[in-house]
């Protein structure tokens, strides 16, 4: 076991961990393999970062797994990349539901092929009456998309007269975002070693605690999940107030 194995302590773990696993195109590059080969190698990651967020009592986990912009990738890996996810759910929801994982999908769908869009209808309702782990995969997810479609469904109400523009505030946006009712991440995690949120969780990371690394995705481990989490219980959340305030707040 890692010294910095939370279970061993009394380390505050986060609720909810969002991640981008980035890193695979140099993984596989590295290795002289294509960069599909690296694509393979990040599902494996995954399936261990789970287990593990399972095992630390991680409440919410979600992964960053194609973005709006990865479109506009050569054809073929994002190719590879729709039948990696299709032969992963197909694969993999008998663990999840053994696991008590609940798998949910964010993202515009309607860019993804109706096979795909088949298997994460059917994995979200094979896994729904789970609770142990909440976990959301972003996939054709953009940050500013998932604002925008929130923008849209704002003003659909307003036009037929059930939303007041007056009434509009934080929480009326919110609660029509992706994540809606979902508590915000505490812990971001970004592998790779770029240091940027790539349009991922725009809103939601306004008061995440931001953790990079420069590890690449398909060598994120258990140990490495330790170390972020090790280093989020010693951060201090203050949320716009002091120190001082926290302290008199107990
Ligand atoms: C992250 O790894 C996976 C996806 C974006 C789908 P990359 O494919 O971005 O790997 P690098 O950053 O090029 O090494
Ligand atoms: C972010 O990684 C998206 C995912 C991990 C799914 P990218 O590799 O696409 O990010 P950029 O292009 O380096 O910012
Ligand atoms: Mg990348």
């Amino acid at each position: 076991m890692s010294s910095q194995d939370p279970s061993k302590s009394s380390v505050v773990v986060p609720q909810h961990v969002a991640v981008i696993m980035d890193g695979n195109g140099r993984w596989a590059k590295r290795r002289g393999q294509r960069r599909t080969a690296g694509h393979r190698a990040g599902f494996k990651a995954v399936r261990s970062m789970v287990e593990h967020s399972v095992r630390r009592g991680v409440g919410a986990l979600t992964l960053f797994a194609f973005s709006s912009e990865n479109w506009r990738r050569p054809e073929d890996e994002v190719g590879v990349l729709m039948q990696l996810f299709v032969e992963a759910l197909q694969r993999e929801v008998d663990e999840l539901v053994e696991q008590g994982v609940r798998l949910r999908f964010i993202g515009e769908r309607e860019r993804l092929a109706p096979r795909l869009r088949e298997a994460m209808t059917n994995s979200e309702q094979r896994t729904a009456g789970n609770a142990r782990l909440q976990l959301f995969v972003a996939v054709s997810y953009g940050g500013r998309w998932d604002l925008v479609q929130a923008a849209r469904s704002l003003a659909r109400d307003v036009h037929a007269g059930r939303v007041d523009p007056a009434a509009i505030d934080e929480n009326a946006l919110a609660a029509r975002l992706s994540l809606a009712g979902v508590a915000e991440p505490d812990l971001f995690i970004r592998t790779g070693g770029e240091h940027r949120l790539s349009n991922f969780l725009l809103w939601n990371l306004a008061y995440t605690e931001l953790y990079f690394c420069d590890t690449l995705w398909p060598d994120f481990g258990p140990d490495d999940y330790d170390a972020a989490i090790a280093q989020f219980a010693r951060r201090e959340r203050r949320f716009g107030l002091t120190s001082e305030q926290l302290k008199d707040l107990g």
